[in-house]
């Protein structure tokens, strides 16, 4: 959803940072051996998506959220752009970037230091205290509570759209057969087929930044 804001993709090949790859320094095995090392690309991450602005696909789902009863934005981002679009009735599965969370105390605020210049940084609560970004990494469970309002929102779903995800992350794949299984009508958005295209009623092959407005105008004049 936010490549067209200027922010990589997970998996694309402008993902990468150095020589690594997202997979190999979003998890919790990376942080407990090389902090710093994850720290410098979250600064990194933090510096691109401190610039970025939402686009015409942002837009577009924050008139949708204005014109659809019971819209709700279930996402895998961690940048806000859809907040700062907007959008209210936002689902963060994966977190927020702005946020850090103590490893020692569990203390999560947010954070809009860009860059954060003393790394790794700490907690107040103990001098070994280290602040991790407060975002969900590989290998970690989803919070729960914003998993229920997703499988919710979802299950009561008449119209899925499903913007820009390779589809092969469990469990937030997970919440595409969910709807799939309670009769909603599904549309795929995305220049690239995923493991799931060929069990949506529509895949529309192009950009969110491109299909959204157009589908959001003709919600618009529908409603
Ligand atoms: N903890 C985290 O920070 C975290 C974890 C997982 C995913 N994410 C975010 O969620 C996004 C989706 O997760 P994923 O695991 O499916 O990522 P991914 O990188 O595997 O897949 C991105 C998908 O977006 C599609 N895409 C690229 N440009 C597009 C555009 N302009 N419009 C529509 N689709 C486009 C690609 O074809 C691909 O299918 C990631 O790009 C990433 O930004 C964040
Ligand atoms: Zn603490």
């Amino acid at each position: 959803m936010s490549a067209e804001s200027g922010i990589p993709t997970f998996r694309g090949a402008s993902g990468l940072w150095k020589q690594f790859r997202a997979e190999e320094l979003a998890t919790p095995q990376a942080f407990a051996s090389r902090p710093n090392l994850v720290w410098e690309w979250y600064n990194w991450r933090r510096e691109l998506i401190g610039e970025a602005k939402p686009h015409a696909g942002h837009e577009a789902l924050l008139l949708m959220e204005k014109c659809i009863p019971h819209f709700t934005l279930v996402t895998q981002n961690v940048d806000g752009l859809d907040k700062q679009a907007g959008i209210q009735n936002v689902v963060k599965l994966h977190g927020d970037i702005w946020q850090t969370v103590c490893t020692r105390c569990g203390e999560r605020r947010e954070n809009r230091e860009v860059p954060i210049s003393a790394l790794p940084p700490h907690c107040q609560c103990h001098p070994d205290a280290l602040l991790r970004p407060g975002v969900v990494w590989f290998g970690e469970a989803l919070p729960a509570a914003e998993w229920d309002r997703a499988v919710e929102a979802v299950e009561n779903a008449e119209l899925l759209l499903v913007v820009g995800t390779s589809a092969v992350v469990y469990p937030a794949s997970s919440l595409i057969t969910i709807g799939i299984r309670n009769g909603a009508h599904t549309v795929e958005i995305n220049p690239q087929s995923t493991p799931l295209s060929h069990e949506m009623d529509l895949c529309l092959a192009g950009s969110a930044a491109e299909l959204l407005p157009a589908i959001a105008s003709a919600l618009e004049s529908d409603a």
